[in-house]
């Protein structure tokens, strides 16, 4: 084997804000998978994460919950770190960003790129909420979409049309946070001259990033690197920095910190204990000759890639030696949904199932591509029953009883078929390779191809046959001594995927843990532990409750509501039914109708944006309920005199409220 490397690993942080559902496992179990592969190899492989504590969104949640953040945040990183245990994710360090290593990083990182010259001073102009007193990060504002219209939008992009816009651009808009209309302010912020790492970046992308990312990057380039606003205005749960008043890091800079800073805790923690020594220097100095690995969603490509290195880079430190990126995980085909009940939490999944199904199937899955990958959930049971209960666990439940009736429990002293146990031990080259890609999903067609091989030669030994002949004893022996070891390196080389079944493999096989080596080094002469069964096929029930769970789960999010009224409030919105005698198109309005509407002795024209769901000719005769007494509102069209009420997102998700056919013109809506 050549030399043992040293490498850091690190997975995504995930927000400390909620807890971690099957979208996050795919990144972690991929990032697992290939630190226990390299751990198998003898590599000396550090693998580090965190959640990601700071933020507008952690400060809310905190404040509903009426808890201080720092509570919220160690309560969910509580729940992260459990979840990291039941999914064996091999972590050696997991705290929080709100570390006193991460606050004195941060500010050694801030203090050396202004030192320098990285850090601009600028007055930006930002939508601000007058009411809770704070300035509004871009999804806390909602409102209409200037381009297309649509209702309910977020402050920086339309869902409905793509349009990308500023949250002051929204038509109507409106804080989430109590419901006002904000108002724009001007305040300092710090920038980082991601400008002026153009160049470098330029010339690192191309070796430290897969080829598919590289074109995403060039777009980039070509739209040219914009500097990056790395502070935020109290209040603001995070660090504030040295020297301001009431001025803040943005999360996204101390966050890639974090991967330092848990590093360094492991540093200290090490010390400490007196055991194996690691230096930070020798994995972050400039001059580090170790390897740096991120695994990230395609997500965060433009944090990972653009500015985390230039950042690095800019204080004098190693840049990443490289960036992998995944795709995002969908369920039975659609984006994961908490409306739709797809939104499976990591702990829900556990409290049903077995981890080792799921990182089995998500490494089935799983290539050095960052394209989506689809939780089908009938095939995650035909598949796990197929392959890892029917094909792999067999070989060794169809051989250790033989073994023991035959030999008590003792292995025989020659393989039964050298060769074939010699083109097993072969395959591991090609494994290496699929797993050193992160092309999973080809290491395990190869597991499996064998696994059929193995299947194949016990089909024909027949040992159920042969074991009714006394004079064939010794040949039943051989024959179940090759499949259990044919059985073994199958398990070397599935154990970076499926460390729960490995380890009930391992005490069976009554040896030591399984290293690399020991898929070329057969088990003979060895007495095995009795055999219990080493994984179930998968219980549909248990899918189904778990399903069933996360459907009325508590993690669907609560709606907000605009401030409370009163009911002489209410009662000052006079809602009519109305007639649709006339619908038509507007020129040069896009999503506009123009509707002439009866509403029993008087007739209003009225604009409704409901074009991108109704044609004209479907609504004449059609019922509505109209806001009567709203004051006529002057468009460029005309002149609205109502509104009528529908529900829904916007695009053809609006639906018109239908009050029952015996409802009249005129009538009051109560
Ligand atoms: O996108 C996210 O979930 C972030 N919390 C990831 C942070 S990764 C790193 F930069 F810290
Ligand atoms: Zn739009």
């Amino acid at each position: 084997m050549a030399d043992p490397r040293d490498i850091l690993v690190t997975s995504a942080l995930p927000y400390a804000s909620g807890p971690l559902h099957l979208g996050h496992l795919v990144e972690y179990t991929q990032t697992d998978i290939w630190v226990r592969f390299q751990r198998m190899r003898g590599h000396r492989c550090i693998y580090v994460c965190a959640s990601d504590a700071h933020g507008t969104p952690t400060m809310m949640r905190a404040d509903e919950a009426g808890v201080a953040p720092e509570t919220l945040v160690a309560e969910v990183a509580g729940g992260h770190r459990k979840d990291f245990e039941r999914f064996r994710i091999s972590v050696d360090n997991y705290q929080t960003t709100h570390s006193a290593e991460n606050l004195e990083l941060t500010r050694e990182m801030y203090r050396r790129l202004k030192e320098n010259g990285h850090i601009d001073r600028r007055v930006i102009t930002q939508a601000y909420d007058d009411e809770r007193r704070m300035f509004l990060p871009d999804r806390y504002v909602r409102g209409e979409c200037p381009s297309c219209g649509a209702a309910d939008q977020y402050g920086d992009s339309c869902e409905v049309c793509g349009a990308t816009y500023a949250p002051m651009d929204l038509k109507n808009p409106v804080s989430v946070v109590s419901g006002t209309t904000p108002s724009l302010r001007e305040s300092e912020h710090f920038f980082f001259r991601l400008s002026a790492f153009e160049e470098e970046l330029r010339a690192w992308v191309p070796e430290h990033v897969d080829a598919a990312m590289v074109r995403k990057l060039e777009e980039w380039f070509r739209a040219g690197l914009k500097d990056w606003d790395i502070s935020r205005d109290k209040p603001y749960f995070g660090f504030e920095i040295p020297g301001e008043t009431g001025k803040y890091f943005y999360v996204w800079f101390d966050a890639p910190i974090g991967y330092m800073a848990s590093f360094l805790q492991l540093c200290r923690q090490s010390a400490a204990a007196g055991s194996e020594t690691l230096d930070f220097d020798d994995y972050w100095a400039a001059n580090a000759k170790t390897e740096l690995y991120h695994f990230i969603g395609k997500d965060i490509v433009y944090f990972h890639t653009l500015f985390w290195p230039s950042v690095l880079s800019g204080a004098g430190y190693r840049k990443p030696s490289g960036v992998f990126v995944h795709g995002f995980l969908t369920v039975d085909g659609k984006k994961m949904s908490k409306r739709r009940g797809t939104f499976i939490m990591a702990s829900t999944y556990a409290k049903h199932l077995d981890p080792d199904y799921l990182r089995y199937y998500f490494a089935a899955k799983l290539s050095k591509s960052a394209d989506d990958i689809d939780l089908n959930l009938d095939d995650f049971i035909a598949r796990l029953n197929s392959d890892l209960v029917g094909k792999v666990v067999n070989i060794a439940s169809r051989c250790a009883g033989f073994i023991h009736r035959h030999n008590g429990g003792l292995l025989g002293e020659t393989l039964h078929d050298e060769e074939l146990y010699r083109s097993f031990a072969d395959a591991a080259q090609q494994i290496e390779a699929d797993y050193e890609q992160r092309d999973y999903s080809r290491a395990l067609k190869r597991i499996i191809a064998l696994a059929d091989r193995a299947n194949r030669y016990i089909d024909g030994e027949k040992p159920w046959i042969l074991a009714k002949d006394p004079q064939q004893s010794q040949r039943v022996v051989d024959v179940c001594t090759q499949g259990i070891n044919l059985f073994r390196s199958l398990m070397v080389y599935l154990k970076p995927v499926v460390p729960g079944l490995a380890e009930r493999a391992e005490e069976f096989l009554n040896g030591a843990p399984l290293a690399w080596s020991d898929a070329g080094t057969p088990l003979l002469d060895h007495r095995l532990r009795r055999f219990r069964s080493l994984l179930e096929r998968v219980p549909p029930k248990e899918v189904q409750a778990m399903v069933d769970e996360s459907r009325t789960g508590p993690d669907t999010p609560k709606p907000t509501y605009k401030d409370e009224i009163d009911i002489e409030q209410f009662a000052r919105v006079d809602m009519r039914i109305a007639r649709v005698i006339e619908a038509g198109y507007v020129e040069g309005a896009d999503r506009l109708l123009k509707l002439r509407l009866d509403l029993g002795g008087d007739e209003r024209e009225v604009f409704a944006g409901i074009r991108s769901a109704y044609r004209p000719e479907d609504l004449v005769e059609r019922l509505v309920v109209v806001v009567a007494n709203l004051k006529p509102r002057k468009m460029r069209f005309g002149t609205s005199q109502g509104m009528i009420l529908a529900s829904g997102p916007g695009g053809s998700d609006i639906f018109l409220l239908s009050p029952d056919s015996g409802a009249k013109p005129g009538m009051k809506v109560t």
